[in-house]
């Protein structure tokens, strides 16, 4: 059997209303999330038993990685149909990690796609949904390849309108994340110690489909509740944030729980003029790269 290749987007919120925290824990959300033509690649072959390698040394490849855990969690669903034995996995991991873009989520969805695929599709998509949303909150919207609403905890996932969706697919983005990750529950334990953070449900919603319904392009969309507790401690977010409102005229927000932030750019926008301004605030360690939204 050949091993197989599999692309794992990365992904950027467009609107994260983050609206309030939930009996279990973790918290509810209505977020517009679409996928980049820009990620990793997992290959995978069969084997006796799962492992990990990686092209990148900080990388772990122990069963704290999310592909190594999805593997094991569909041995397990699978165990019945002894649909497969073992498989070996080698990512080549381009999204940056702590960055608020999906990449341990995206590369866990793409290590099920492929043991699906390999195993002969003894899966169907509702079941891979639910094996998704138990690896990670945000592992669901990854089952699919272009912009959705999600919903609860990121398990309920639609897509969206064909005419909304059109409205985003293609749009330029610039991505851009500082040397330091933010760790996504410390993000959610600052907004749950300060609720006026949250925004309401109704209030989200109405945001939501006010976009929905109307003409307006993508950049009237864009939203993050989450920045204000990241913007307090990360002041290096909203400085250079700012100094690309005023030099570009540009829209940037914060990603997920950040650190990447992001600014989509008109076709005519200079990127190696931002991306300079960028390095230059952020220093040479920063990661700056162009992408399409998918
Ligand atoms: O599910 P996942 O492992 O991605 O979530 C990481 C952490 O982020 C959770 O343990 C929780 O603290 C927080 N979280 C949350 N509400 C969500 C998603 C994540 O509070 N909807």
């Amino acid at each position: 059997m050949p091993g197989i290749s599999i692309f794992a987007p990365a992904k950027i919120n467009l609107f994260l209303a983050v609206t309030g925290r939930r009996a279990d824990g973790f918290h509810d959300l209505v977020s517009v999330v679409a996928p980049l033509d820009f990620g990793d690649t997992l290959r995978a072959e069969p084997a006796e038993g799962f492992s990990l390698a990686c092209d990148d040394p900080a990388v772990p490849c122990d069963a704290t990685n999310l592909v190594l855990k999805a593997a094991s969690t569909f041995a397990a669903a699978t165990a019945d149909k002894g649909a497969i034995r073992g498989a070996t996995f080698f990512l080549e991991k381009c999204i940056p990690m702590g960055a608020g873009l999906g990449g341990g989520s995206s590369d866990a969805v793409a290590a099920l796609r492929a043991l699906n695929q390999i195993a002969g599709e003894p899966l169907d998509a509702a079941q891979l949904t639910k094996l998704a949303t138990g690896i990670g909150s945000d592992c669901a919207l990854f089952l699919h390849s272009a912009p959705i609403v999600m919903r609860g905890r990121g398990e309920r996932v639609t897509p969206l309108p064909a005419e909304a969706a059109a409205r985003l697919r293609g749009r330029r983005v610039l991505i851009f994340k500082p040397a330091f990750g933010i760790a996504t529950p410390w993000a959610y334990g600052r907004m749950a110690a300060e609720p006026a953070t949250y925004l309401p449900a109704a209030e989200a919603e109405a945001r939501l489909a006010r976009w929905l319904g109307g003409p307006a392009e993508a950049e009237a969309l864009l939203f993050n509740n989450m920045e204000r507790v990241a913007f307090e401690k990360f002041v290096a977010l909203p400085v250079l944030l700012e100094e690309l409102r005023t030099r570009f005229g540009l829209a940037p927000r914060m990603s997920g729980s950040g650190s990447a932030c992001f600014a989509l750019l008109p076709e005519e926008a200079d990127g190696p003029a931002i991306a300079a301004v960028i390095r230059g605030a952020w220093g040479e360690s920063a990661f700056v790269r162009e992408a399409r939204l998918l």
